[in-house]
């Protein structure tokens, strides 16, 4: 038989911390699917990731401090290098030949538009890479980073922020107003992401409206998902282009660390600086009505298990789900076939 290595949530790049957290001489800890991590940065300054477990008699290296690039353990002081090599035993003295060719259990840490993303397995079946954030660090752009924590799954999480018809309830006239509008969609599943397509949409973002759209010209809105945690949402209306990228870390069941990447081009530089502050409230805003939904299907789902009932809608969640939960039965998303729908539903 074909001896397959089985896909799994741990073959993904998730943030660990952002690069400004992580400070030189500096050990931080994180969870991320229930593993504990400690994270630190070596002479170079390049970030290492560990389990947050010594070799020795398992206490938490996070307890523990750095010198000189080199993690050392708060129990009997063993001494790790940034690729995880134990380097010195102060037991041992100047006998240091015991030391042999031992290793923190250490994953892949990597640095990329100030992030600090960690691997915790290298599937050479499922080469993965962090994601880019669409037109981070673009001069003509500006972005709005976001933290929050959510009490939900990452899917739960990651269904929320591409789901329109909760739009006009949860975030009834920040962000959009009911209007008993027709709304037609194309959804399509494939390699490993979901993409929706609205056609048509008209003016529908409530009181944005008099800014972002005061021609009324049609909007393209485009929403991705790429499995298994990222949402990113494109707006250009009438030349003005506003993305908004969601990396959902799962922490464990229930907890979901979420940075949310707001880019905007309004059409000026002086104009995108000046808009930050807006832009910075407005999606905290509508993130903390978001917080307080998922929270409370998050408490029912604990004491009820999830059992869900779809309507027309839904079928951007279904198609989403069947590549979240093809990596939870080992198997690849990108295997997934392809499928393309077309969706019509009010809001
Ligand atoms: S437990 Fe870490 S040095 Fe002993
Ligand atoms: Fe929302």
């Amino acid at each position: 038989m074909e001896n397959k290595i089985q896909h799994s949530f741990k073959d993904y790049w998730y943030i660990a911390c952002e690069s400004k957290d992580l400070r030189t001489e500096q050990v931080i800890s994180r969870k991320i699917l229930d593993e504990w991590i400690v994270l630190f940065r070596d002479e170079a300054g390049k970030p290492s990731a560990f389990q947050d477990r010594c070799i020795h008699r398992n206490s938490q290296l996070s307890k523990g401090w750095v010198k000189d690039g080199k993690l050392q353990c708060s129990y009997h002081g063993w001494v790790f290098q940034g690729d995880g090599k134990l380097v010195n035993i102060p037991s041992e003295g100047k006998n240091q030949n015991k030391v042999g060719n031992r290793c923190a259990i250490n994953y892949e840490a990597v640095e990329q538009e100030g992030f600090i993303f960690v691997r915790l397995q290298n599937n050479p079946e499922n080469k993965t890479s962090p994601f880019k954030s669409p037109h981070f660090g673009n001069p003509n752009y500006q972005t709005v980073r976001l933290f929050n924590k959510f009490n939900n799954s990452v899917i739960n999480c990651a269904e929320n922020y591409i789901d329109v018809p909760h739009t006009v309830f949860v975030h009834d006239k920040i962000f959009r107003d009911a209007l008993d509008e027709e709304i037609n969609c194309i959804v399509h599943r494939k390699e490993g992401m979901v993409e929706i397509e609205y056609l048509g949409e008209s003016d529908n973002l409530g009181w944005f409206s008099w800014f972002l759209n005061p021609r009324k010209v049609p909007i393209i809105h485009v929403d991705s998902y790429y499995a298994p945690n990222i949402t990113s949402v494109k707006y250009i209306i009438d030349k003005k282009e506003f993305w908004i990228t969601s990396q959902s870390i799962p922490i464990s069941e229930y907890e979901t660390w979420v940075w949310t990447d707001l880019t905007y081009n309004f059409g000026g530089k002086l104009l995108n600086f000046l808009a930050r502050p807006i832009v910075g409230y407005q999606g905290q805003s509508v993130i903390d009505q978001d917080i307080v939904v998922l929270d409370n299907q998050s408490e029912v789902i604990q004491k009820y298990g999830e059992n869900f009932s779809n309507a027309t809608a839904d079928v951007v969640h279904v198609l989403i789900e069947s590549l979240y939960n093809a990596i939870k039965e080992g198997k690849d998303p990108k295997a997934i076939p392809e499928k393309r729908v077309e969706v019509k539903f009010w809001i």
